[in-house]
């Protein structure tokens, strides 16, 4: 696997296996890989001839007060990860590289979806989102991009944004990659203590409510979340940011549970916020 730090380098790459009629795909990621990233990797590697991974926490989507400094770093284990899954190329670069320090220009979906869900508490969070993600697609100008349905609200961002922007890359969204006893794998369970690692099962457990009541036919979004709020409340170490039924497409609230209704939730366990979610599909 080739290690690069400059967009140059990526350009130069990719451009030369172009030459040679092979596709790209993309896998954008903050580093810290786990089994969920190396899933989006492996579909990569499946459906595209050449897979570039980017691995850069990218400053720009947190706030203040976030985790920035502290998200967690490991490149040398990313490496041996992606190299074990077969990704071609791994594109790691500094701040600078990516911002030079007048930039000025974001990409930003201008109606409520990034108002929603994670956006009441992180206002700034999909702009930051955007704007990476745009200038990755136009560094790697891949044919694919691969994105994980654990941050749903991103993954339906990110599907308008190609739309609005004509980007032409087919946008590929992967299942939720869970634990064994099913939290949902996240780079940010490391910072749960023992205790709340226990406590942190209450969100995969009131999604798999959530999901059996609808599969069995409830068809009020407000029973299934009433429910869902009653279980994480009976955990004392959770805190619930928000739980919401929305339409995946446009992330506008949902009565009814139907093809595309988005459950998610994000819930804080003592001062980490994780989130989790299930899209409701017919006959599944
Ligand atoms: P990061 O949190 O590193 O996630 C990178 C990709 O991995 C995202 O598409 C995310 O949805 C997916 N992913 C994470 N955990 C997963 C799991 N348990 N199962 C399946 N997929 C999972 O998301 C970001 O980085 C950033 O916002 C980024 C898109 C890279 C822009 O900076």
């Amino acid at each position: 696997m080739i290690a690069v730090t400059t967009i140059e380098e990526v350009r130069q790459y990719v451009a030369s296996w172009k030459k040679q009629g092979y596709t790209i795909g993309l896998v954008p990621t903050m580093g810290y890989l786990h089994e969920g990233h190396a899933s989006l990797v492996d579909k990569a590697v499946e459906m595209c001839d050449k897979v570039v991974v980017s691995d850069f926490v990218n400053p720009t989507q947190f706030g203040p007060g976030e985790d920035l400094e502290t998200y967690p770093r490991d490149f040398e284990m990313d490496c041996k990860l992606l190299e074990e899954h077969g990704a071609d190329l791994v594109f790691h670069p500094e701040v600078d590289e990516m911002y030079l320090e007048d930039a000025a220009t974001y990409v930003e979906i201008l109606n409520d979806m990034p108002k929603q869900l994670c956006g009441k508490t992180r206002p700034i969070h999909f702009r930051g989102v955007c704007t990476v993600v745009s200038k990755l697609f136009n560094i790697v100008t891949p044919d694919k991009a691969f994105f994980g349905m654990k941050d749903a609200q991103q993954l339906s961002i990110i599907c308008k944004m190609v739309r609005d922007m004509s980007y032409g890359i087919e946008i590929v969204g992967c299942p939720i990659i869970r634990e064994d006893d099913g939290l949902a794998k996240s780079s940010r369970n490391t910072y749960l203590s023992p205790e709340e690692r226990k406590a942190a099962l209450v969100l995969s457990k009131a999604v798999k409510l959530g999901e059996g009541m609808a599969r069995n036919g409830e068809k009020s979004c407000e029973n299934i979340l009433k429910a869902q709020v009653q279980l994480i409340e009976k955990e004392p170490l959770a805190k619930i940011d928000y739980v919401s039924a929305v339409d995946f497409n446009t992330l506008k609230q949902s009565q009814s549970v139907e093809e595309g209704t988005l459950f998610a939730m994000a819930v804080y366990i003592g001062k980490t916020r994780l989130i989790d979610n299930f899209l409701y599909k017919e006959g599944e």
